[in-house]
């Protein structure tokens, strides 16, 4: 009956033990995906996977609003900080602020090339640049955005 007792209060302390381990990690992971900046991310996704697809298959009924999708979500990122910034030193903030905004004005500068190419009807050029804002917003996560799975 005593050894019940201990078997039941150890097997409580290891419960208690392993929230408390766990819990920063998952409180991480929800931090990570919950910032305003995030979620307008997640939103970009949706539509450059629209306007990939459009330009794989040359819609360019479909190409336009995905464009003008990204273009608005944009827009609202530039009044956005990334997460990133609070890992880094306060001197150092408002460089990389300032490196982030001009990331996010070249992605602007990508689309409206593409809205050109959209005029002028020129699939290939368009095919270039979907591919050009592929690498833009793989290499401006590798400066900007925050490692979370650490
Ligand atoms: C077509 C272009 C882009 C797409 C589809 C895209 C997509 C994404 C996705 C799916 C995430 C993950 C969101 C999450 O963790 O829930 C993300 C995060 C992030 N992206 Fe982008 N992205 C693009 C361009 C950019 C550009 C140009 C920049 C910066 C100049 C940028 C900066 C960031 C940052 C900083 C995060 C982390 C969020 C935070 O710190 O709160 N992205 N992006």
């Amino acid at each position: 009956m005593k050894q019940a007792k201990g078997i039941r209060a150890g097997l409580f302390g290891l419960t208690i033990a392993t929230m408390a381990l766990t819990a920063p990690l998952t409180q991480a992971a929800e931090q990570c995906e919950d910032t305003p900046l995030g979620e307008t991310m997640e939103e970009m996704k949706t539509s450059f996977k629209s306007l990939r697809g459009a330009a794989k298959s040359g819609d360019w009924d479909s190409i336009a609003p995905a464009r003008a999708k990204i273009s608005e979500l944009a827009a609202t990122a530039a009044d956005e900080e990334p997460m990133k910034l609070q890992d880094i030193d306060e001197s150092e903030r408002p460089q990389m602020l300032e490196d982030y905004r001009a990331g996010i004005n070249r992605l602007q500068e990508l689309l409206d090339e593409l809205a050109a190419a959209e005029q002028a009807r020129d699939l290939d050029g368009m095919r270039e640049l979907v591919a050009q804002l592929g690498q833009h917003s793989k290499d401006s996560h590798k400066q900007f955005k925050k490692d979370c799975d650490d």
